[in-house]
């Protein structure tokens, strides 16, 4: 097979067989095929676009690239949950010990933040002594032992994926949904899990804006999900203003706490609870979503859901007594008040800025292998349609660099937009693929 026949059949508008797909992928992996010939099939496939059965075939390619896990051993279920990112987004760290507490093995392999999007594991590894890089190993036990087990995205898995995605990030071939759904997908595949829940984030804190792309997103990405044969729901859900209060790793651990406490916001919960019945439902072990939502609000409740989250993160190194007083997790030195201007009903708050603001901080990278500060962030006080008075503190700025929190101070101001109206806020859903129960 050539290279270059591949690239002018889908430059010229052509479908790429199976075959022909498996061969571009295995060949890129092994270091055949140079970026600059993958970056022309890159654009041919962003203007041509894949069909169904060409973006399953690169899923499965992609995925092949590297190990499969395989939990067949375990005899049960075994769920995942994948967020397309967001700013605020700790629901996987408040619904998969809920899930696991519920009964379901829990095997969740994440990514660390890039730009404005926190990363999953960048707020377990804010807690000192907590350990992401396991052994795969070492990861198939956890979650054998204890029903939970979260690892950082290793090499072994779906290394073709890892490359291909540096390709597109220099390429402006990212956002193109078939791209995108094949790249989530087959790492879900590879990690292994037979029910995947997928949180489609949509808004301006998302890398997805717009309704429609964000349920084609959410249909192909089930759709292949279940031609792999794996039971896939996908909700689409907002991402217009942070979830919860804080945005950055440490303080974002605070308040996944305070959620498995029953104490946290009332988003977080909601949505963490709302999606965990999903899964809940999908492996079967409640009749119905409702019915698994009542299930784990009750484990919040008895403590359950927190007893499990102590036990991953002590299972994986994690301090215990940084756990019992949060006073040891990582503090920063200043913190500054932002405060209204006027009164009024807060109409917005832009994940977006505040995302960038707490990723100026520190709390983020804006280039991968950057190192963080676990430390700082943002911790608003309010939501969208709340109504405050001038004078009323709207967020606490927490930073270790009085230059730069002058700098956030300045820019988290461009955040927040009161007006004199109500404003009716965002819904936390905005839909379910496909339609539950199908
Ligand atoms: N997240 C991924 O894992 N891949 C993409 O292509 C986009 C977002």
């Amino acid at each position: 097979m050539r290279v270059l026949e591949l690239i002018l059949k889908k430059r010229d508008g052509g479908n790429l067989s199976a075959e022909e797909i498996g061969f571009l992928i295995s060949e890129f992996n092994r270091g055949n095929i140079p970026d600059y010939q993958m970056s022309a099939l890159l654009m041919a496939i962003y203007f041509q676009g894949l069909n169904a059965r060409e973006t399953t075939a690169l899923t499965a390619a992609l995925a092949e690239s590297g190990e499969m896990l395989d939990f067949s051993s375990l005899g049960a279920i075994v769920a995942d949950k994948h967020s397309s990112g967001g700013v605020g987004d700790k629901i996987t760290l408040v619904l998969a010990p809920l899930v696991a507490a519920a009964g379901v093995p829990v095997a969740k392999i994440s990514g660390r933040g890039l730009g404005f999007t926190g990363g999953t594991i960048d707020k377990l590894e804010s807690i000192p002594g907590f350990s992401a890089r396991l052994p795969v190993e070492k990861f198939m036990e956890l979650v054998r032992e204890n029903n939970l087990a979260i690892m950082a995205q290793t090499e072994r898995l779906t290394p073709a994926d890892g490359k291909l995605y540096a390709l597109r990030d220099v390429t402006g071939t990212v956002e193109n949904i078939s791209l995108i759904a094949a790249s989530i997908m087959s790492k879900k595949i590879a990690a292994g899990a037979n029910a995947i829940l997928l949180d489609v984030k949509m808004g301006k804190g998302a890398f997805i804006q717009n309704r429609e792309e964000a349920f084609h997103l959410a249909e192909t990405m089930v759709r292949i999900g279940k031609e792999m044969g794996r039971r896939v729901v996908s909700v689409v859900t907002d991402m217009n203003q942070p979830l919860g209060f804080a945005v950055g790793n440490a303080l974002e651990i605070k308040e996944i706490m305070a959620v498995l406490n029953g104490q946290g916001p009332s988003d977080v919960e909601h949505l963490a609870v709302l999606l965990g019945g999903y899964l809940l439902a999908l492996v079967g072990k409640v009749r119905n979503p409702e019915e698994g939502q009542e299930e784990l609000s009750r484990l919040i409740k008895n403590g359950a859901a927190l007893k499990k989250f102590k036990q991953m993160v002590i299972s994986q190194g994690g301090r215990s007594e940084c756990l019992e007083d949060l006073s040891l997790l990582p503090q920063a030195k200043f913190v500054e008040m932002i405060k209204a201007p006027k009164p009024g009903y807060l109409h917005d708050i832009d994940a977006r800025k505040v995302g960038k603001v707490a990723a100026l901080l520190g709390a983020g990278r804006f280039f991968k292998g950057d190192e963080i500060d676990y430390s700082v962030g943002v911790v608003l006080n309010h939501k969208v349609g709340d109504s405050v008075a001038a004078g009323d503190v709207l967020a606490h700025i927490h930073g270790n660099n009085e230059d730069t929190l002058k700098t956030a101070f300045k820019e988290i101001s461009g955040a927040f937009s009161i007006g004199e109206e109500k404003s009716p806020g965002f819904p936390l859903v905005y839909g379910v693929v496909p339609p539950f129960p199908s």
